[in-house]
């Protein structure tokens, strides 16, 4: 009826869109990178930051997207093109699509790090190993690059192999179940880690802010992070925005996803920090630390051998819910303004991607300067476009009939104006200069 389109899906229903947009938030970027960056910036004040970032930057900007997908009910780069025509906003679609190239690259790899490790945990290769034969576990993964491609390859291949034949319905059903799976668990590893001898010192290091750490690099890796993780600042939360009914409320979708990826991102670090110090391991030590240190958990946990295979094949899937994400941005443009058909299209996006996985998987330069790109400069970058499209380029009554359209007052509206009219867009700009030492 709104759409341009005549076949567009719609997401069946509230938990249908949470679970879909949760699929794609909650992710490696919880688990993997969230625990990691903390850990290399200082802990405590990281977290405070970040959680500061996620209330007045994640949850509006999230918004801003939404309703952006739903009014123009078209992907990332028609909806800008519609609501601006004649202008040169799509061009924040492009930036997103080379976002998505770039994340899903090195996002490959850490997923095929997890396939291996589902691999290791169905062979019960690291059971009665010490901390310091893990973490050997590990560098040989990471250095046994023939290896690392061929996991890196399969899981583009799987992330490919879904999204060729359209995938509203699937990622749906999958993440109804497989998130609320994932969230068990992750509790059952929090109840292990806490109760280790030495796991106060990793809570301290955790939700003990020490204000002497924060330089404005660490200020951007939160601020970076919290754009990766909760998928926003490249066209996800567009497209799926156009999937949302009109009766659904999109400040209240918005604050329950941040809410749940947030959750899962504390509950990582309750699970990792506290084994870390337990088990002698550095918090600071890189892309590795959940994988060096979630298997001493689990060597240490009754029933331990199908806790860690759960946990890794649980892990595997978020991180397929996130890339089949990405992996639509990149195929909704090539069919929808390259006019590829759409196997087609997955398969050269997917081709070309699996090209700039394997150079992650072989140079670790060239993994860390894609993610530090993607998240600390793109993102932001393209956060901060969406925010000042939305107060000054769109008609100015569309932003609130859109986020009413559900028929129901949105009393927050007069903040939500003030935090993507002033507050939200200083603190990227000013973030983000001071990050990239240019102001
Ligand atoms: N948010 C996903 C995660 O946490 C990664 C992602 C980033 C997905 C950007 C889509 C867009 O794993």
């Amino acid at each position: 009826m709104q759409s341009s389109k005549s076949s567009r899906d719609n997401f069946s229903g509230k938990l249908g869109i949470i679970a879909a947009t949760a699929g794609s938030a909650i992710g490696l970027g919880n688990i993997w990178r969230f625990p990691y960056i903390l850990g290399e910036n200082g802990g405590g004040a990281f977290l405070l930051i970040y959680l500061l970032f996620v209330l007045i930057i994640g949850v509006p900007v999230m918004i801003s997207e939404f309703l952006i997908g739903r009014k123009a009910q078209l992907n990332v780069f028609g909806a800008f093109r519609k609501l601006a025509p004649g202008q040169h906003w799509y061009l924040i679609g492009v930036m997103g699509v080379g976002a998505a190239f770039l994340i899903l690259a090195f996002y490959s790899v850490v997923a095929g790090w997890t396939l291996h490790y589902v691999y290791l945990s169905l062979t019960n290769a690291m059971s009665g190993h010490t901390p310091s034969e893990i973490m050997a576990v590990f560098e040989q993964v990471q250095n046994t690059k023939l290896l690392s491609i061929a996991w890196t390859l399969l899981f583009m291949g799987g992330t490919a192999y879904i999204v060729r034949s359209g995938i509203e319905k699937g990622i749906e059903r999958y993440a109804k179940v497989l998130m609320p799976a994932l969230l068990l668990i992750i509790i059952a590893l929090n109840i292990r880690s806490v109760t280790l001898d030495g796991a106060s010192e990793g809570l301290a290091f955790l939700f003990n802010p020490d204000f002497s750490k924060i330089t404005s690099d660490v200020v951007l890796e939160a601020l970076g992070q919290a754009f990766f993780s909760l998928s926003i600042g490249m066209g996800v939360i567009v497209t799926y925005g156009s999937y949302i009914k009109k009766d659904e409320s999109l400040g209240g979708t918005a604050l329950s996803v941040s809410l749940a990826d947030t959750i899962i991102a504390l509950l990582a670090g309750v699970a990792i920090f506290p084994a870390a110090f337990a088990f002698g391991m550095e918090p600071d030590q890189g892309p590795g630390l959940v994988f060096v240190t979630l298997p001493n958990i689990f060597n240490q946990m009754t029933g331990g051998y199908v806790f860690g295979l759960l946990f890794f094949v649980l892990l595997s899937i978020a991180a397929l819910t996130s890339s089949i994400s990405l992996l639509e941005v990149v195929v909704a443009y090539f069919t929808e303004e390259l006019k590829l058909r759409r196997k087609q299209a997955t398969w050269i996006a997917a081709g070309i991607i699996a090209i700039l996985g394997i150079f992650c998987a072989l140079n670790d330069s060239v993994f860390g300067a894609f993610d530090y790109v993607s998240s600390n400069i793109l993102l932001p970058l393209g956060g901060l476009l969406v925010v000042i499209f939305v107060c000054w380029i769109m008609e100015k009554t569309a932003p609130r009939g859109e986020i009413e359209a559900d028929g129901k007052k949105a009393r927050y509206y007069g903040w939500f104006v003030f935090i993507i009219k002033f507050l939200a867009p200083i603190a990227i700009a000013l973030v983000f200069l001071h990050g990239l030492g240019w102001l």
